[in-house]
């Protein structure tokens, strides 16, 4: 199997509210961007694609290996993958879709989203269970139904696809449709998804409890 990565990191990082965009922003001093490039590569990406903030190329291609293709994204997240998947080099046969925001993902995550797919899944997600009590509230914030969490799961990336899947399902995709995972856009063209059992470690850096948390668990590995 011939798998390219594409790492999303064209978002703004508006909720962590950094001077600069969130892809751009050091953990343990190394930019999230390149965190998620080597977990990829790590895990048995044969070659990766970043989708940039299209003004900020150059800051990108400073932090990144000489080899990875830089692609300019779009105003949404579903906007950049679909930049980034033109890019993806014609011999590819899989796609890793990852995000730039999830820097501490174990690259046995890749492997075993990949495994999947080499196994003949066509799209495959890494899930969590869901721990807590999870309910659904009205537009007041009254609880209207009680949600059973044992057929609930919380859904990380990177997300793996068989490649003709994949581009077939963003080209049914109506243009400005905007989900917010690439599972949504297979799912969306009647495509099967299976998940793989995904990881803590592969949480999303969203606000700034998130980066210090992820900054914890790189000093607390680092004390071992
Ligand atoms: N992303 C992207 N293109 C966009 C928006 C998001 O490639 N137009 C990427 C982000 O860079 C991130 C991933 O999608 O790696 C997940 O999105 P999110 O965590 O929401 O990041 P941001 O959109 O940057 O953050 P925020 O929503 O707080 O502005
Ligand atoms: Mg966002």
């Amino acid at each position: 199997m011939h798998a390219v990565g594409i790492v999303a990191a064209a978002g703004s990082g508006l909720r962590l509210g950094a001077d600069q965009p969130k892809a751009l922003v050091p953990l343990a001093g190394r930019p999230l961007v390149a965190w998620a490039v080597e977990t990829l590569r790590a895990g048995g990406a044969a070659s990766v694609v970043v989708v940039v903030p299209p003004a900020e190329r150059g800051a990108f291609a400073a932090v990144l290996p000489a080899d990875v293709v830089l692609v300019d994204g779009g105003a949404t997240r579903t906007a950049s993958v679909r930049a980034g998947l033109a890019a993806v080099d014609a011999a590819a046969d899989a796609v890793l879709v990852h995000d730039a925001a999830r820097p501490l993902t174990p690259p046995d995550v890749v492997a075993r989203v990949l495994t999947a797919v080499g196994g003949g899944e066509r799209a495959v997600v890494p899930v969590l269970p869901v721990v807590d009590t999870t309910v659904a509230v009205d537009g007041t914030g009254a609880v209207t139904d009680a949600l059973p969490r044992e057929q609930l799961r919380r859904v990380q990336t990177p997300q793996g696809f068989d490649r003709a899947t994949l581009d077939d399902a963003y080209r049914r995709l109506p243009a400005g449709a905007e989900l917010t995972d690439d599972a949504a856009v297979v799912h969306t063209a009647g495509v099967p998804v299976q998940t793989v059992a995904g990881d803590e470690r592969a949480a999303k850096i969203t606000v700034a409890h998130d980066l210090a948390q992820a900054e914890a668990q790189v000093a607390a590995k680092d004390r071992r």
